[in-house]
């Protein structure tokens, strides 16, 4: 049994169900990466697994005790969520936002601890924000915004970590520095991350454990080396593609099928070669 895991779990909106009975083992320190369709259902359950959507059926366990019957702040402690689109507070400052990250662990008696001070530092440095602590994150760039809720989620310093497609916005280069951070947590710390996706051969190349989720319900899971294939790929995102080693990894790396172009126009003869009248003069 895995610290958290979803037994049965139903979500679903007004009356209309996105996940149905899901059950689901979230490996403890592992990164597991959760991937599927626009719609399938990947931030909703996301967001149940981090008690922000309560469900219609089943329970998630938090060390085999359901999210439902935990006080919030017990949660909060261990479990960090950044949403697909989190909404900061107006005008708020870049190093204020970080530092919400800690409220969990304040007291009515100590609100600001040197604990606190190290957690947001480190976790601003380590997301590359420092820099942008003055500044309402309002006005900053979609990148630079998404690295500073990351940094919040990271100064929250839970045990477990759910991020919801964290790359969204960055450049490559951020990309890649997010993702090895998620890794370096996971290996340093031994925090176990759950990361929705939606880069295949990021995923493929992240995961310890991969996820792929279709119309609410999983049709694959396992080591990305066990389960990408290009008829997973197909099933799942109905895409043709080939998949074969990284070059750099060796593990596997979806290839998508040719793009479109045009059809060749069709044959007709060329002009100069129609004969022309002969001359009878
Ligand atoms: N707050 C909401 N109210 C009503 N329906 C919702 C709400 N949020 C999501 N849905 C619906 O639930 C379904 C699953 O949405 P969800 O956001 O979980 O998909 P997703 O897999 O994360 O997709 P994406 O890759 O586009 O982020 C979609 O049909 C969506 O329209
Ligand atoms: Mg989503």
């Amino acid at each position: 049994m895995t610290r958290l895991s979803a037994r049965g779990l139903t979500l679903a909106y007004e009356d209309r169900t996105v996940v149905d009975a899901l059950d689901l083992d979230v490996p403890d320190g592992e990164v597991t990466v959760i991937v599927g369709p626009n719609a399938c259902g990947k931030s909703t359950t996301l967001r149940a697994l981090g008690r922000l959507l309560k469900p219609k059926g089943g329970a998630v366990l938090l060390d085999g005790q359901a999210l439902a019957e935990l006080p919030t702040r017990r949660i909060a402690q261990q479990i960090g969520l950044l949403p697909q689109t989190p909404a900061a507070p107006e005008a708020i400052t870049v190093g204020d936002l970080v530092a919400r990250g800690r409220q969990p662990h304040q007291r009515w008696w100590r609100q600001w601890s040197e604990a606190d001070e190290r957690a947001v530092a480190e976790a601003m440095e380590r997301t590359d924000v420092a820099a942008l602590a003055d500044r309402p994150v309002d006005e900053l760039s979609g990148g630079q915004r998404q690295r500073v809720w990351i940094a919040m989620a990271l100064a929250q310093e839970t045990e477990l970590l759910l991020l919801d497609e964290p790359t969204t916005y960055l450049d490559v280069a951020h990309q890649v520095e997010v993702l090895d951070l998620v890794r370096q947590l996971n290996h340093d710390k031994g925090r176990t991350v759950v990361v929705v996706l939606h880069d295949l051969n990021q995923a493929a190349r992240y995961a310890g454990h991969l996820v792929a989720m279709k119309a609410g319900r999983v049709v694959a899971e396992g080591p990305p080396s066990e389960i990408v294939t290009a008829e997973l790929v197909r099933e799942v995102f109905g895409l043709d593609c080939v998949v074969v080693p990284d070059p750099v990894t060796g593990g596997p790396l979806v290839v998508p099928g040719r793009p479109w172009r045009p059809s060749p126009p069709p044959k007709t003869p060329p002009t100069d070669s129609v004969p022309s009248p002969v001359r009878t003069t």
